[in-house]
């Protein structure tokens, strides 16, 4: 386990945008932490990193949102972001077709709210929880 403080929205930002050259594809990352922890901004630093140019706001009405990666460079070419608080049952996620890209090695799939949908998240996935310790300060722990 790895644990890094940041003390602003920017440092979360910049760290994940760090993670993301380690990606190779077909990785599960499950985010858990408080309302206004950090997720949806650890989610938009790892696009940035990944070489997503859109703007990537938390998909919380549509539950999944998927970006393609047009970088001819790389073996990643979708990045999917759910977003689980609203879910009511695992079967939400499974409807939608979530699933289908957890196995894929060219889409990387991002989660906030993890926990809500344990159940139903492959054996790989790789939590990162991140801990509103007060002010800016976030203790994040991958
Ligand atoms: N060190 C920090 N890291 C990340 N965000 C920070 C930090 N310090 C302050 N913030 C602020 O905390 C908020 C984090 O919001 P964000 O939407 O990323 O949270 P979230 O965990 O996705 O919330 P939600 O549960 O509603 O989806 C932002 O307003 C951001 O500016
Ligand atoms: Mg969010």
């Amino acid at each position: 386990m790895q644990q890094a403080t940041t003390t602003s929205e920017k440092q979360t930002f910049n760290l994940a945008k760090k993670i993301a050259k380690d990606i190779k594809g077909g990785e599960i990352i499950g985010l858990t932490g408080n309302l206004g922890a950090g997720k949806t901004i650890f989610t938009k630093g790892l696009a940035a990193g990944l070489g997503i140019k859109q703007t990537v706001n938390s998909p919380t009405f549509v539950l999944m949102k998927v970006y393609q990666i047009r970088n001819q460079k790389s073996e990643i070419k979708n990045l999917i972001h759910i977003d689980a608080y609203r879910i009511k049952h695992e079967q939400d996620i499974i409807a939608i077709g979530a699933q289908e890209y957890f196995a894929r090695p060219d889409s990387v799939t991002i989660i906030e709210w993890a926990d809500k949908i344990k159940k139903i998240l492959p054996k790989k996935t790789r939590f990162v929880n991140i801990k509103n310790k007060g002010g800016d300060k976030r203790i994040i722990n991958i």
